[in-house]
């Protein structure tokens, strides 16, 4: 039995109570789906900045009636110390996912990224450790990583920051760090590289890259792959994400606490090859976009040109091993979004009507 199918048995057998924050945005959304779907009873903080309540539906209708008594949700701000700390009562394990994502966004209001990334980080911290929870499971990111250029990427060694978004994640890891040692507190920092899957925000300026291209290939817009296309990422499912949270949180091995783990799975796609296999598994239902055409425009200010993880760590000290490589996530994301946004099946409330030419963002 592996380490990940103990966790699960364990999690079928006892019932614990976990805050997600972030809850009703992508990562955090499918946590609460796969902590329901166990049985698990959850608490959800989300001021839904960017995230959306047609999330939480979608999770109720996966998880059924029954299931969702078991999730509360509070819609509050991690900005204010008081909405953490009625978040954090009678929780056994926080997974922190709240934050506002996206190098550009951080490049061009780095106020509003530095308030919710550090400051509602630090009284999520607070709050954890005021109400005594066993384990705090937070996102952190491997734009922490920053200028260092060797590969693959080793948690020990990283660069300089090279957007505020990059700065907000190094400082959660050493207010992290801090808090083991002034209190005690146990903490687990993963560093998702490029996470992907259902529920993933299409919209917007800041959608993330997979997403934004999928839309675009569905409507019809232009694709736009910035650079020249060699510019390759460590691409990972959401259902590795879910398991390493699960693994941190419940992991007994002292060792493995007050740690950073790389989330991913430790192989680099470029992003003409992305954009293959995108339109090859779409051309399917869409046979015209065997006709499709990317356009490729500037390299963009903090993207960094190759990302590629070292997961040996997460595996030796954790069991981490993921489930899903690129191609079978992105069979199974690219079935979710094309029953999501198929014209005429379009979620309402996603807002699709503003769906923007925006190019992507890849971090
Ligand atoms: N998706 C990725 O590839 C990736 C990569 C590295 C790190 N991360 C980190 O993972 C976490 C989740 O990312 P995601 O992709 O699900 O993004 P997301 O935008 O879909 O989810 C973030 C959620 O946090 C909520 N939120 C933001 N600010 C808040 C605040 N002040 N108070 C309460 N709620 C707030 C949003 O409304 C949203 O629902 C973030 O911390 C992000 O930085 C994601």
């Amino acid at each position: 039995m592996t380490r990940y199918q103990q966790v699960l048995q364990h999690l079928e057998n006892h019932r614990s109570h976990w805050l997600v924050t972030g809850v009703a945005g992508f990562i955090g959304s499918n946590l609460l789906e796969a902590l329901l779907k166990r049985n698990q009873k959850v608490t959800g903080l989300d001021n839904l900045s960017t995230g959306y309540r047609h999330n939480l539906e979608q999770v109720r209708e996966l998880v059924g009636e029954n299931a969702w008594l078991n999730f509360t949700f509070i819609e509050g701000d991690i900005r204010d110390l008081d909405a953490c700390r009625n978040a954090c009562k009678d929780v056994d394990y926080v997974l922190h996912e709240a934050a506002l994502g996206s190098v550009p966004r951080s490049i061009q209001d780095p106020i509003h990224t530095n308030e919710s990334n550090i400051s509602g980080f630090l009284n999520m911290l607070v709050a954890s450790r005021d109400s005594g929870v066993k384990r705090f499971i937070y996102a952190a990111s491997s734009s922490t990583y920053g200028d260092h250029t060797a590969l693959p990427k080793v948690e020990s060694v990283i660069g300089l920051p090279l957007s505020p978004y990059a700065v907000t994640k190094y400082v959660n890891e050493l207010y992290a760090d801090v808090f083991a040692r002034c209190y005690g507190m146990n903490s687990i920092g993963l560093r998702y590289f490029n996470v992907f899957g259902p529920r993933q925000d299409p919209n917007g300026a800041y959608a993330a890259v997979i997403p934004q291209w999928v839309a675009a290939l569905i409507r019809n817009q232009t694709l736009y792959i910035n650079g020249d296309g060699e510019t390759s990422r460590d691409f990972c499912f959401i259902d590795n994400v879910i398991q390493i949270n699960f693994l941190a949180a419940l992991t007994e091995m002292p060792q493995a606490v007050n740690q950073i783990y790389n989330v991913a799975v430790g192989e680099r796609t470029s992003l003409n090859r992305l954009y293959e296999m995108m339109r090859a598994l779409l051309s399917e239902k869409f046979p015209a976009l065997r006709a499709h055409k990317p356009v490729y425009a500037d390299f963009r200010k903090g993207d960094v040109l190759h990302s590629q993880a070292d997961i040996s760590k997460a595996g030796e000290m954790l069991g981490y091993d993921p489930t899903h490589r690129i191609d079978e996530g992105l069979k199974q994301a690219m079935g979710w979004y094309t029953a999501y946004l198929t014209p005429g099946k379009e979620e309402p409330a996603a807002g699709v009507a503003s769906a923007s030419n925006e190019r992507p963002d890849f971090p």
